[in-house]
């Protein structure tokens, strides 16, 4: 999940690496590091901890050269220290890396044995000690790193840069994404074509196991068999310009106050004005051909998958399986006849969720995904892409990306009850209806940010948190769940409100907050049953709930968070929003890095 570029440029590139490197710094920020060839010599800069330590060396220690290759690094091998910071060399060969290659300690015992040592614990290193070792026996740079890559397993991109070589990168892709982009006498790499936005709009997709010799007149690449390639040139429509904070303090923040926007556009884009049915792009589905559906997707994704279970089971009477990709990949279910595979990504390049996705490639009826990224791999691979319109998330903690998911995965659940015949015309409007409002019923509810920051105040003061919810909010609560632990490292855990009593509640005393989600609908009074069993025990509830809810049920509760009435379908939409500010606020007040939480990245390319 680390970042990689390259630029083969006309100008300096160090300032332009660390530009792209800054598009990138979602997918790591433990170190980072680039090396250029100047003069024809190769050298190379790198710094511990953000991009700005990276910056801040460079201003130093300028890394003068027309060609160049950046790194931005979450560590896989090796604790992040300037030592394991990329890009690794060994004598005329620098590399950056995104991946793991998994047979490095064969790799390492082979170079051992030659008499060959190590200066770091990382596995790239053996990728360049490797190529090295193949130059010194006579081979070209290119020959070498190809020889190189025959004998990699494992997943990678990766970009090779040469001493003596102003005009020569070798890229290859097995298993991470990578994009070659287009300019006009300059060329580049990139991880993604989001990184390289300001440069060009001219992308080439790299496929699993191309390598690409890259130089200033352009790009010749060849397929995993060695047979020259040709990869079609796309233009990319992207916003080259940098995703700023917009007057808020964090990216985070930003994010959250803009759901109602996005929502409304998602919303706008499969509910086209004056029409209740449900429009999606293409061929569509048609959900009365599919008996079956088989949802996969990782964290906050995988929530928004347990969420529209509920959905296309009870609205459109449609058995659904959900499945954790990283489980699902290697368990080999049985997808039977007339299934319909539906993957939910913010990136669209999730290992996991890419990987089970290609599992399902031949058994699925069809493969569905749900992006933000119209243009990663996940999309790519699909036969029907559906875009959530949440525009670049740049927070690592999903908020927006998760909103727009539950909007378009309610929406599908409405075409699929369409389709299906389980709901009537005058249900399915009431939803259209619902939908419509559901922007500016997200406003109140963003209205309640003050009182969601004095709760927050009191939460930030705990050890562990429990959410419990019922029905919808269960998944919310999971999801709420993990927005505060990964955010304000307060360890909090979800339970389905009806589970307490089968264990957890042995943990309540009076130093546990509880957050209990329950919207006044079929389900409450059961809730509040569970809660007053928290309350039993001196548990501190924080209820959040509606006016009715509330009215009914505030005595003896410790804290309450009130939200405007809506559509019952349409509460887990809408309770994300009290989820997310109350994490939010409690990692600002423990003064944790909201946007760049510890250990974690925004894109998780690795498995
Ligand atoms: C948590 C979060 C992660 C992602 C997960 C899947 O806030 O963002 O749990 O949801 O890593 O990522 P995508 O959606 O890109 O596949």
């Amino acid at each position: 999940m680390c970042g990689i570029v390259g630029v083969l440029g006309d100008h300096e590139v160090a300032p332009t690496l660390v530009e792209a490197l800054k598009r990138l710094e979602y997918r790591g920020y433990d170190s980072a590091g680039i090396a250029t060839v100047n003069n024809g010599v190769l050298d190379r800069r790198r710094a511990v901890g953000k991009l700005v330590n990276l910056s801040d060396l460079l201003v130093h220690e300028p890394l003068p050269g027309k060609s160049g290759i950046g790194h931005t690094r979450w560590a896989t091998h090796g604790a992040p220290s300037v030592n394991n910071a990329h890009p690794h060399r060994a004598g005329a060969v620098a590399v950056v890396h995104n991946g793991i290659v998994e047979n490095y300690r064969e790799l390492r015992a082979e170079l051992a044995e030659l008499g060959i040592s190590f200066a770091t614990e990382t596995d790239t290193e053996t990728v360049a000690l490797m190529t090295e070792r193949y130059m010194r026996e006579g081979l070209g740079p290119v020959e070498a790193a190809f020889r190189t890559l025959d004998k990699l397993e494992g997943a990678f991109a990766l970009a090779f840069l040469f001493d003596g070589e102003e005009d020569l990168i070798v890229a290859a892709r097995k298993g991470s994404p990578l994009a070659i982009g287009h300019g006009d006498g300059e060329m580049y790499v990139g991880s993604d074509a989001i990184a390289l936005a300001p440069l060009t709009d001219r992308i080439t997709y790299l496929e699993e196991g191309d390598r690409a010799i890259v130089t200033r007149k352009g790009v010749e690449i060849s397929d995993a068999n060695g047979q020259r390639a040709n990869r079609q040139m796309r233009r990319i429509k992207l916003d080259s310009a940098r995703v700023d904070k917009g007057g808020f303090k964090h990216f985070m923040a930003k994010e959250i106050a803009e759901q109602p926007t996005v929502i409304a556009e998602a919303i706008r884009s499969y509910l086209p004005t004056g029409s209740d049915k449900v429009q999606l792009p293409g061929e569509g589905v048609d959900f009365a051909s599919v008996d079956r559906l088989t949802m996969v997707a990782c964290g906050t994704a995988y929530y928004a998958c347990l969420t529209a279970k509920y959905w296309f089971e009870q609205l459109a009477r449609l058995p659904v399986e959900v499945d954790i990709a990283s489980e699902f990949r290697y368990r080999e279910p049985p997808i039977p006849a007339r299934t319909l595979a539906l993957f939910v990504s913010q990136s669209g390049e999730t290992a996991d969720t890419l990987a089970a996705l290609r599992y399902c490639r031949d058994k699925a009826e069809r493969i569905v995904s749900v992006v933000n990224v119209p243009e990663s791999s996940i999309a790519r691979e699909s036969d029907l892409m559906l875009p959530i319109h949440a525009g670049v998330e740049v927070g690592v903690a999903s908020t927006k990306a998760f909103t727009c998911q539950l909007s378009v995965l309610l929406m599908l659940a409405l075409k699929a009850a369409c389709d299906r015949g389980t709901l009537t015309s005058d249900q399915i409007a009431d939803h259209a209806a619902a939908l419509r409002g559901l922007p500016s019923t997200l406003n109140a509810a963003l209205d309640q940010n003050d009182t969601i920051r004095s709760a927050a105040q009191k939460l930030s003061e705990a050890r562990d948190v429990l959410f419990l919810g019922r029905g919808l909010m269960f998944p919310l609560a999971l999801e709420g769940a993990l927005k505060l632990k990964e955010i304000s490292y307060i360890h909090a855990e979800a339970y389905a409100s009806g589970e307490l009593k089968h264990g957890p509640i042995a943990l309540i005393d009076q130093q546990m907050p509880v957050v209990v989600m329950a919207p006044r609908d079929a389900l409450f009074d059961k809730t509040v049953s569970n809660m007053q069993e928290v309350m039993a025990r001196k548990g501190k509830v924080m209820l959040i709930s509606d006016s009715k809810g509330l009215a009914e049920a505030r005595d003896g509760v410790w804290s309450t968070i009130q939200m405007p009435h809506v559509h019952p379908s349409l509460t887990p939409i809408l309770y994300a929003v009290p989820a997310q500010l109350l994490a939010y606020h409690t990692a600002v007040a423990k003064g944790t890095d909201v946007d760049q939480p510890r250990n974690l990245a925004k894109s998780v390319t690795v498995e």
